[in-house]
């Protein structure tokens, strides 16, 4: 903060200036406004996953302001907040030009929507029905994998040959899984179950992520509809493997230094920017999932890559063994509540 000292008030304000831009600047992991308000001139939509800053020149020194946003784990080893310097999302001189900025607020934000209020915005309550097809376009992929059933694939042979009264079959199936499976040591979800069964029952290619994979995997789901969720991580490996994926949603990884807790434990209920953040229970059961916001289905891997590359993690392939640990956690924390597939998301 040595840079600051003697510097006239017209540069001073340029650099003030500066900082704020920074501070706004979306492009760098979501910029400071995706968790703080930040005075009079925060934009729309401020998160509250942290404190207000709107006074913080008042209250904090320069020194102290660098040195928490330069990497907040000096003061907390476990802080939500990206080591903005250490992990370089901003160089040492657009730090300083941030903390000019924050020296700057002294004043506490008013509102001139309410809406604007993190503390006052209307909290989403997803109201649409999933299987009203006209509510959720989600429906429309239940025919087209109740026709793939019936179709013929290479080796002549369709699921509904062996499988005459799916219906009757597989009313609750879908709602054990994933689980683990010992042949293949590790967790299987429906999705790469269909894979793998059809590649050996009807020859067909049916890839994680593909819209053939996706229309079976929601068929299937939606014939276990209303089921209680009720996935094994009593037996010894279950458990093994369940405990494995607890232990992945605490893991802080990525340049934005994220565990899943971080936005859906410690901050689940909280706004990030405009996203209401969830917490663990209930977040599976109506996986595979419309996104409005996409215009397409999504299974719950392809959600999981979505979380690590927003926060700039690699992402894994849909079938890695780290993905079956974490959906069969993250299902064990739903286990008691219904099935309802197709959902529908923003
Ligand atoms: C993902 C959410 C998140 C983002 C993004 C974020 N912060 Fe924070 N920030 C927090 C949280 C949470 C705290 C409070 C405790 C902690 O460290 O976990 C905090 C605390 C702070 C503090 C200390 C406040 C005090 O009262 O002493 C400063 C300074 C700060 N943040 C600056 C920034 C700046 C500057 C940016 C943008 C470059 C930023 N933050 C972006 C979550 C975030
Ligand atoms: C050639 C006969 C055959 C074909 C074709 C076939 N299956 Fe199967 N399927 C079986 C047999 C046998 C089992 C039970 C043994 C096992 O778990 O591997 C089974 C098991 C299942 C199960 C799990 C039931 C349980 O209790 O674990 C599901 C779900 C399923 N099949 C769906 C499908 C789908 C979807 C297709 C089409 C892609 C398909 N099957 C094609 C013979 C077939
Ligand atoms: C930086 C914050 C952040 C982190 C870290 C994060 N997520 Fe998310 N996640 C979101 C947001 C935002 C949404 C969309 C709003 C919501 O449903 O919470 C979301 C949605 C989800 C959903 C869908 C919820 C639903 O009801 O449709 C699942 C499942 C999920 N995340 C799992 C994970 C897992 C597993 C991890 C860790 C690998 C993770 N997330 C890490 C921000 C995050």
């Amino acid at each position: 903060m040595e840079a600051l000292r003697g510097v006239d008030r017209a540069s001073l304000r340029q650099i003030q200036l500066a900082g704020r831009t920074l501070a706004f600047d979306r492009s760098r992991g979501g910029s400071c406004v995706a968790c703080h308000i930040l005075g009079e001139s925060t934009p729309e939509f401020p998160g509250n996953v942290g404190p207000d800053l709107s006074t913080l020149g008042a209250t904090r020194d320069p020194q102290m302001m660098f040195a928490y946003t330069y990497d907040a784990r000096s003061f907390f080893p476990l802080s939500i907040m990206p080591p903005w310097g250490t992990h370089g999302l901003y160089t040492t001189e657009e730090l300083v030009d941030i903390v000019a900025f924050l020296a700057s607020l002294k004043t506490p934000m008013k509102f001139k929507d309410e809406l604007d209020d993190p503390t006052k915005r209307i909290v989403p309550k997803e109201t649409r029905d999933n299987l009203d097809d006209f509510e959720n376009p989600g429906m429309d992929v239940v025919p087209e994998g109740k026709k793939l059933f019936a179709a013929r694939g290479p080796k002549n042979k369709s699921c509904l040959d062996c499988h005459a009264a799916p219906e009757q079959a597989f009313k609750t199936w879908a709602a054990r899984m994933p689980r683990y499976e010992p042949r293949l040591q590790k967790v299987l979800g429906v999705e790469e179950f269909v894979t793998r069964h059809a590649m050996a029952t009807t020859g067909d290619a049916h890839l994680m992520e593909s819209e053939q994979n996706i229309a079976l995997s929601v068929y299937l789901k939606f014939l276990a509809n209303g089921a209680v969720i009720d996935v094994d991580v009593a037996s010894p490996e279950a458990k093994a493997a369940a405990e494995r994926g607890r232990a992945l949603t605490q893991r802080k990884i990525g340049q934005l230094n994220f565990a899943c807790t971080d936005c859906h434990e410690r901050a689940a209920n909280r706004w990030i920017r405009g996203q209401w953040l969830t917490g663990m229970r209930g977040q599976v059961g109506h996986f595979p999932t419309w996104r409005n916001g996409r215009g397409e289905v999504w299974d719950l891997r392809k959600r999981f890559q979505w979380c690590n590359v927003a926060i700039r993690a690699n992402e894994l392939p849909p079938d890695a063994p780290e993905y079956g640990d974490l959906e069969l956690y993250l299902t064990s924390l739903s286990n008691g509540l219904t099935l309802s597939v197709p959902g529908i998301r923003n």
